[in-house]
C-alpha cells in the first residue's frame, strides 16, 4: 500500500553523506568554502521534505575524521560554520519539533562550539516531529575504536560480547541503524560512513552536488528505496 506519496515503504532513518560541496564552488569560480555555506543552506529545505515524505530521523554527514587533514582555512571556515548555523537556525528548528542529536567526537571541537551543540541538543531533547543527527568529528573505524576501548574498561567477558551488547558501545546507541543512504557527487565509497550500522543499508547514489541535491532528487530517491526489496540475506517471501 503507497502512503499519499506514491511511497510504498519510506526509511526511518536516512543518512545524507553530504558530497560535493567543493566542486560545486568550483564549478563556479568560488573559493570552497562558498560551497560549504550553500551546502548549509540546502539543509533546511531537506529537512522539511523529509518530514513531509514521513522520515523520521535525518542524519546529516558534515564532517569526517579525515577531514581534519584538509588545509587549515577550510577546517576552521567548516568550525565557524557549524556555530553561526546553530546561532542562526536553532530557534526555528525548535520551533518546528526538531530533535537535535550529535554523533562523533565532541572533545576536539573548539569548547564554546562543544557548549553551544550541547545547549542545542539540551533545548530540543523532547521533540518529536524529526531527529536531526548531525555527524561531525565522525568516522565509521575510530567508533569501532571507541567502542572496544569501552567494553574492555568496563570489564566485559568476552562471551558476552555480541553484536547487541556492541551496538550499545556506538556513538548511535539509540538509533535504529540507517534503512537508506544518499551519497551525493557521484562517489561510489563510504569513506569510513557508519561502517558497522550499514551493514544492511540501502544505498543511492547520485551526481548531483549537495548544493544542488532537492526535494526532487529526494523524492526519487525515496521512490527507488520504496521498490527495492531487502532481503537480509534471506530468501525472497520467506514466512
Ligand atoms: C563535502 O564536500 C563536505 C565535507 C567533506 C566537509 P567536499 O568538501 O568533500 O566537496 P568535494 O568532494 O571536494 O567536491
Ligand atoms: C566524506 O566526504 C565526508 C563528508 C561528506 C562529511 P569526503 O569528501 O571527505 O570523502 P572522500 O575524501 O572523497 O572519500
Ligand atoms: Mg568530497
Amino acid at each position: 500500500m503507497a502512503n499519499e506519496h506514491g511511497l510504498a515503504k519510506v526509511p526511518y532513518h536516512l543518512a545524507i553523506i553530504m558530497d560535493g560541496n567543493g566542486r560545486w564552488a568550483r564549478r563556479r569560480g568560488l573559493p570552497r568554502l562558498a560551497g560549504h555555506r550553500a551546502g548549509t543552506e540546502n539543509i533546511r529545505p531537506v529537512l522539511e521534505a523529509c518530514v513531509e515524505y514521513g522520515v523520521k530521523i535525518l542524519t546529516i554527514w558534515a564532517f569526517s575524521t579525515e577531514n581534519w587533514g584538509r588545509p587549515k582555512k577550510e577546517v576552521r571556515g567548516l568550525l565557524r560554520i557549524l556555530g553561526d548555523t546553530i546561532d542562526r537556525q536553532l530557534p526555528e528548528l525548535h520551533a518546528n519539533g526538531v530533535r537535535l542529536r550529535h554523533t562523533g567526537r565532541l572533545d576536539r571541537l573548539p569548547h564554546r562550539l562543544q557548549g553551544k551543540i550541547r545547549d542545542a541538543i539540551a533545548l530540543t531533547k523532547n521533540n518529536e516531529r524529526i531527529t536531526l543527527n548531525v555527524a561531525f568529528d565522525y568516522g565509521g573505524r575510530a567508533e569501532i575504536l571507541q567502542a572496544v576501548r569501552r567494553i574492555i574498561e568496563d570489564g566485559i567477558a568476552p562471551e558476552q560480547v555480541d553484536e547487541a551488547l556492541f551496538r550499545r558501545y556506538l556513538y548511535t546507541a539509540d538509533l535504529p541503524d540507517p534503512d537508506l543512504i544518499i551519497r551525493t557527487s557521484g562517489e561510489f565509497r563510504t569513506s569510513n560512513f557508519m561502517i558497522w550500522q550499514a551493514a544492511y543499508a540501502e544505498y543511492y547514489i547520485t551526481p548531483t552536488y549537495w548544493p544542488d541535491f532537492g526535494k526532487e532528487e529526494l523524492y526519487q530517491a525515496l521512490l527507488d528505496y520504496s521498490q527495492r526489496e531487502r532481503r537480509f540475506g534471506l530468501v525472497e517471501a520467506q514466512d
